[in-house]
């Protein structure tokens, strides 16, 4: 009998086998693919390290502008393809590593839910039956892959996030079928490395719930890169290697690409592994379909026992969501006080400049009915920035309350907000106020000291 057995080894299900195995819960954890899912073998990874090769050269051709001059800068695809291999299979390693030296039983085997009993909770494994006392879902998401009129002709031409990522050569035309996060940061990728991309965005923005000023500047600056995008545009069907949109004036519109990538997003993975066997309360859509497995603050389902961490919730699709939902549910299995918060949960998209955000946005402050103020500066405030970023721009922006001026948003664009984000959650989760942020010593000569300038301008702006 296990204390805890976990479905799923991404972020959610491998970081909660390492906290409940530091505490002592004898774990048990079933992988069908590979030891840190989407995340590690086919997501956040392995598309950052293809961003790094792409940074590299984008670093070489404007070489000039910092007085370093690269000769006929290339790239080979091939090796840029390996290198991922080697990061993504030296970081598996390591969450196997990890399993092992927290005594966590790892199964790498599909799992399927058979029911509860009075003995625990029993799930099959390769025709072999475990029992646990507790169980925890981190199945995950896949990608939602619209039945487009077409899409089944068009064969290999049309490509997820999983198979983009294996293709052996880069194309030279490619198409996106959403302008969000997978979208924008592919379309980066693969703008960087010369190929001619075209965004097709159903909304009138690119990376929907993101701060509207900056979504904007990005979109600009990849323009000016030579990336198209149709906005408002949506697709209705796929034909051959060509995408089919209906534009914002209702004409049917037409782009070809020798690659189609579909990003409109992921669901839930709910099917499969016999989670009908627990009775488990799902959300369901407005269609009333099952979109992701109900849980409260403490990561519980409806089933006692029973605990859901990650994408499978269909809440915040987020690796390091995923993580902490999983050391609550662990917490509240080993009876200590927890609670999942979702006010500071940081999201960054790494295009480049990246973009990186946590708490509210304005649209998101008005929609709330909260009274809020918004100070912000250009990133040049940052004299690291400028030192750095030869004609590059960026903005912060920090989202308020209108009289006790608490930290409810931070929005940035410029390089490297993603390393510095989490300043902004520490500030949010903290209550932290505007003038509390200025008394914070931060280091000098940082991008970070962009927050404490953006603190300061409180009283020019407001
Ligand atoms: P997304 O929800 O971010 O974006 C999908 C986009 O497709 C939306 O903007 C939507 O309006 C558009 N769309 C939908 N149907 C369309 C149609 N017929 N025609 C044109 N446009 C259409 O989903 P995405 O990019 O697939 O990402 C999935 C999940 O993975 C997200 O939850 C994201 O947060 C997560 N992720 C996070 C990353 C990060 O944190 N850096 C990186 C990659 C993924």
């Amino acid at each position: 009998m296990y204390d805890l057995a976990i479905i799923g080894g991404g972020p959610g299900g491998y970081v909660a086998a390492e906290r409940a195995g530091a505490a002592g819960l004898n774990t048990i954890l079933f992988e069908k693919k590979s030891l840190g899912g989407v995340c590690l073998n086919e997501g956040c990874i392995p598309t950052k390290t293809l961003l790094y090769s792409a940074k590299v050269y984008n670093y070489a051709v404007t070489g000039d502008h910092y007085g370093v001059h690269v000769d006929n800068p290339s790239f080979d695809y091939a090796e840029i393809l390996k290198r991922k291999e080697k990061v993504v299979k030296k970081l598996v390693a390591g969450v196997r590593l990890a399993m092992k030296s927290h005594e966590v039983t790892v199964v790498p085997a599909e799992a399927f839910i058979k029911g509860r009993g009075a003995e625990g909770i029993a799930i099959e494994a390769e025709g072999e039956e475990y029992l646990a006392k507790n169980l925890l879902i981190c199945t995950g998401s896949e990608a939602v892959v619209p039945p487009f009129p077409g899409l089944s002709e068009a064969g290999e031409v049309v490509v997820t996030n999983r198979e983009i990522l294996a293709l052996t050569e880069r194309p030279a035309e490619l198409v996106v079928i959403g302008g969000g996060v997978i979208g924008m940061e592919f379309a980066a990728f693969f703008n960087t490395l010369g190929t001619k991309v075209t965004v097709v965005e159903m909304l009138p923005k690119i990376l929907g719930p993101l701060d509207d000023e900056i979504s904007a500047m990005l979109q600009k600056q990849y323009e000016k890169k030579g990336i198209t995008f149709c906005l408002s545009c949506k697709v209705t069907a796929i034909e051959g290697d060509t995408v089919v949109y209906e534009d914002p004036e209702g004409n049917v519109c037409r782009v070809r690409g020798d690659r189609i990538l579909m990003s409109v997003g992921r669901r839930a993975s709910l099917q499969g592994f016999g989670l009908e066997n627990l009775g488990v309360e799902c959300v369901l859509n407005k269609a009333g379909r099952p979109v992701g497995i109900k849980v409260d603050e403490k990561m519980r389902t409806s089933v006692p026992g029973v605990y859901a961490a990650g994408d499978v919730t269909g809440f915040s699709m987020l690796a390091h969501t995923a993580s902490r939902e999983g050391e609550v549910a662990v917490n509240t299995i080993l009876g200590k006080e927890d609670r999942m918060r979702y006010n500071a949960i940081p999201g960054v998209v790494y295009t480049n400049p990246e973009v990186a955000g946590a708490g509210l946005t304005e649209s998101e402050a008005q929609a709330r009915g909260i009274a809020f103020k918004v100070v912000k500066l250009p990133m040049a405030y940052s004299g690291r920035f400028v030192a750095e970023n030869e004609r590059g721009e960026g903005i912060c922006k920090i989202i308020v309350g209108a009289e006790r001026h608490e930290v409810l948003g931070v929005h940035m664009l410029g390089n490297p907000c993603s390393e510095i984000i989490h300043s902004a959650c520490i500030a949010i989760e903290q209550g932290m106020t505007l003038e509390q942020l200025q008394e914070v010593v931060f280091p000098h000569p940082t991008v970070s000291e962009i927050i404490k300038e953006t603190a300061f301008s409180l009283q020019e702006t407001i």
